[in-house]
């Protein structure tokens, strides 16, 4: 079976792939400032795990990326359905998983969240940087509630904002409305941790890497991703805007584990 190829991915996903080299498609946990992107980003894996529910046979991977994730905990015995609606990064995802020697392969959905129908409640329902997709937060909320059973547990790391703006400007969700819904939807929060020294890293080092290697890879790839000049700038403003926010103190980058109590 030939390898996935990275250049069917859409923007900005094939640019993700190429500066960290790994199918992890998060931020990372920085141990040092110099540490190898991708390694860091198995380090957040690691954080992740602390907070999984007691018992954990069953899994939610809610955005499914290159599929690193749900791979990755496909490792440790646990039977994980991980959805997306984008075709390619699913395919990738497939192709990339498929000869792994695990007990139970990952059931890789295209799929919205929006339109998932969960045959299972889940032990653990993971929003690994996909939280920032939905545009309702409520509505986000009570479908994951309805796919984790009773005990189990939701998990976000995302980035999220510390000033309340519209849905437009944002990008983010207002971290004090996504706790407040959360407790009035029955989840209990049990942990939270704000990991943005060593998270945002990642935003430096990536503006580092593409600053580097901007002019190489347009050279490079231009003739099979005619936008890829467009795709390296849409991306160093992203992450420059992301960066003087994180600094500016409007966004932290937070890992939390809610138990489903009613
Ligand atoms: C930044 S990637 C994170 C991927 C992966 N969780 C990881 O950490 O490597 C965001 C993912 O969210 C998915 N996504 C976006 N909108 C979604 C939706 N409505 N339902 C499910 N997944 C969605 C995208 O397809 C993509 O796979």
């Amino acid at each position: 079976m030939s390898a996935p190829d990275v250049f069917t991915l859409p923007a900005p996903y094939y640019l993700f792939r190429l500066l960290t080299g790994s199918d992890h498609m998060h931020f990372g946990w920085f141990r040092t400032d110099d540490e190898d992107p991708g390694d860091a980003q198995e380090n957040m894996m690691e954080l992740n795990l602390f907070f999984r529910p007691g018992k954990l046979e069953t899994a939610l991977d809610v955005g499914a990326g290159l599929g690193a994730t749900a791979r990755w905990l496909s490792r440790r015995d646990i039977a994980v359905t991980s959805i997306s609606p984008d075709a390619p990064l699913v395919e990738y995802a497939r192709l990339a998983a498929a000869s792994d020697d695990v007990k139970h392969k990952v059931d890789f959905q295209v799929c919205k969240f929006e339109e998932f129908e969960p045959k299972i409640q889940y032990d653990w329902v993971l929003f690994q940087e996909s939280f920032q997709y939905f545009d309702d937060v409520h509505s986000t909320i009570s479908r994951a509630r309805n796919a984790v059973r009773i005990g189990g547990r939701l998990h976000i790391g995302d980035q999220f904002l510390h000033v309340d703006l519209p849905r437009e400007q944002g990008r983010f969700h207002f971290l004090p409305s996504v706790l407040k819904i959360a407790k009035d939807l029955g989840f209990e929060l049990r942990t939270k941790c704000d990991v943005s020294r060593a998270a945002y890293r990642m935003t430096g080092r990536c503006l580092e890497v593409l600053r580097e290697n901007k002019d190489k890879w347009i050279a490079e790839h231009a003739a099979k991703i005619p936008s890829i000049e467009k795709d390296v700038n849409d991306m160093l403003n992203c992450g420059t805007l992301e960066w003087d926010a994180y600094v500016g103190g409007h966004l932290s980058y937070e890992l939390m584990a809610f138990e489903r109590v009613q």
